[in-house]
């Protein structure tokens, strides 16, 4: 029997994570977010001291590296036995994660960690490659965008509400720049599946977003 793979690709900030989260649990599926591996990564490597612009070591921390996700409502990551969730959704690690995501011997040392999630009763994928290079046979695919200016205006709100005292022109510029990395990159940048759905959530709550999501695989 193949296992049914659901992949949800785009920038960050579009609600790719709310709404997988939420898929996965309506569906009983698996949920992968890999961008947490990548963000692993990073905090792995800056804990270890690394050179951060030497490919091979930071290669070898990701050959290392042990990671352990526990997803019941919470997604929770252990790396090497330490539960980091804390430090996961930082500004520096993303900014680290996606420096790092750009090295190809990279990307090819985490290919498997990520196939390994497809298990049944099926996957929900999150990412900026899941369509186009870990799961290109997956059944069903979708593009989750938002213009830059809404997503920095939701990322804004986030840190606002945490306490965090943030400025909206430089998120907007952060994001801009993450946008162009990840984009421009030569290995697996982020692009649209031919195969996938496009979805803009600018104007959309997440709850509709994700009954449109449903309901493509209902
Ligand atoms: O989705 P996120 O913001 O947690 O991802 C952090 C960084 O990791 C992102 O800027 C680029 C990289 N990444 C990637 O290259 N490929 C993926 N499938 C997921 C994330």
């Amino acid at each position: 029997m193949s296992i049914p793979v659901l992949t949800i690709d785009g920038p960050s900030g579009a609600g790719k994570g709310t709404v997988s989260r939420a898929v996965a649990k309506k569906l009983g599926w698996h949920y992968l977010d890999s961008g947490s591996i990548y963000r692993s990564l990073a905090i792995a490597s800056l804990r270890q001291n690394i050179n951060l612009d030497n490919p091979q070591e930071i290669t070898d921390v990701a050959a290392r590296m042990r990671l352990e996700f526990d997803c019941l409502d919470e997604l929770i990551v252990k790396l090497d036995g330490e539960d980091i969730t804390a430090q996961l959704g930082s500004e520096q690690t993303g900014s680290v994660a996606s420096k790092i995501a750009a090295i190809p011997e990279v990307r090819a040392i985490l290919l498997q960690k990520q196939r390994d999630f497809k298990q049944l009763p099926g996957l929900v994928a999150d990412g900026r490659d899941m369509g186009t290079v870990v799961f290109p046979d997956a059944k069903y695919k979708v593009f989750l965008t938002a213009s830059a200016a809404e997503r920095a205006v939701r990322r804004y709100k986030q840190l606002i509400e945490k306490g965090i005292d943030v400025n909206l022109q430089k998120i907007t510029e952060e994001i801009e720049a993450r946008d162009r990395r990840d984009m421009e990159r030569e290995a697996a940048p982020l692009a649209m599946a031919a195969d996938a759905i496009y979805i803009d959530s600018s104007d959309m709550s997440l709850e509709v977003v994700i009954q449109e999501v449903l309901n493509l695989i209902r």
